[in-house]
């Protein structure tokens, strides 16, 4: 192992892809949002694993990772999340499908559409006021997109406001207006069209909402993904010495620190309190100042080697140590958060 590594369990993500396909109406289809390097865990290891389990989309938020994906994975159709600023107008991948909702980006398309054809998904605001057309606005793009022959609507889609909340008012406000709009254009529009909007915790709470089509991200990693590291350095520090920066951590008696190659510049956030690394078996605490490449652990008077490895959190079955919703919560993040925060330099292996 090298000095820190994110393992990925493929047999439970695809067991995690079953399940969530089981709960599913057979024609629903399954949208992968692997932005952000699939929420840090490796788009090379884990969009081979989505076609294999015949995902139908794969969801990005830049047109550089449609790119990045595109240099390895030409099959699956791509779904640009939100439009990409008016600088990258120029060099827009001729498979990638856009979502759009603003005029000037739809005058780009419309203007591209007559060198070739563009498949295109409007986005609708219902209430999260962040991306997405009001509805005036969104019924002025889709008579413009109708005008058009080469532009096909595919899809039309919004976002929810909370999810993971149970009998959420506003997500029943969302989705009737959501359904208000998909209703008219089912009535204008004679192909098919797919409406989307639910995310993991959507389809979880309100399987009702599942649609057409559904955009997973969090769920296909749970109970995937186990962090671990490994020991640099083994030292005696003596009662009254502080370890690592500004003098944060003083030994109350004579302790044995281990030095761990990971740091915040692999995901461990400076502001991390009260957490505990396994090695060998036992739980010790992260002690003083996490610094760029390194955090200290206190093993008080038990001792471990170089080269030992280190476990931050283990989300896999049967790990009694940290998940990674209490890695997460210890560092004041949330679990996404925690997991995209992991570092270029940490390995991402895929296991069996
Ligand atoms: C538009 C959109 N849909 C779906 C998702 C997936 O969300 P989740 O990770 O909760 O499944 C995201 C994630 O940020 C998103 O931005």
């Amino acid at each position: 192992m090298s000095r820190a590594q994110l393992s990925i369990s493929k047999a439970q993500c695809l067991s995690n892809i079953n399940n969530i396909k089981h709960h599913l109406n057979c024609h629903t289809k399954l949208l992968a949002v692997v932005k952000s390097n699939a929420y840090g865990c490796g788009v090379k290891q884990i969009v081979p694993l989505l076609r294999e389990a015949n995902f139908d989309y794969l969801g990005v938020a830049t047109v550089k990772e449609a790119e990045d994906i595109l240099a390895f994975e030409t099959s699956m159709p791509i779904l640009l999340l939100s439009e990409p600023l008016f600088d990258q107008w120029q060099d827009l991948p001729d498979t990638v499908e856009y979502t759009v909702y603003s005029q000037e980006f739809l005058t780009e398309l419309i203007n591209i559409s007559n060198e070739r054809p563009i498949k295109v998904h409007l986005k609708l605001n219902t209430g999260l006021n962040r991306l997405g057309a009001s509805e005036d606005y969104f019924w002025d793009l889709w008579e413009q997109i109708q005008a058009n022959k080469h532009i096909q609507i595919v899809g039309i889609c919004t976002h929810l406001v909370e999810s993971e909340v149970l009998e959420s008012q506003k997500t029943k406000t969302q989705i009737q207006h959501f359904k208000e709009i998909i209703h008219r254009c089912r009535r204008e529009e004679s192909s098919p069209i797919l409406a989307h909007v639910s995310n993991s915790a959507g389809l979880a709470i309100q399987p009702s909402i599942e649609m057409d089509m559904v955009r997973i991200g969090l769920s296909l990693y749970q109970n995937v993904l186990k962090l671990e590291t490994r020991v640099l350095y083994v030292r005696r520090v003596l009662t009254g010495e502080t370890v690592s920066y500004s003098q944060q951590f003083t030994a109350l008696t004579d302790t044995t620190v281990a030095i761990l190659s990971i740091g915040y510049s692999d995901g461990i956030p400076s502001s991390t309190e009260s957490l505990n690394v396994l090695i060998n078996g036992n739980a010790y605490p992260v002690i003083g100042r996490i610094c760029m490449d390194m955090i200290c652990v206190d093993l008080g008077d038990a001792s471990c080697c170089v080269g030992d490895i280190a476990i931050i959190f283990d989300d896999t079955n049967g790990s009694t140590h940290d998940s990674l919703h209490e890695f997460a919560d210890k560092t004041q993040q949330n679990p996404r958060e925690a997991i995209c925060k992991i570092g270029e330099r940490v390995q991402r292996v895929m296991t069996l």
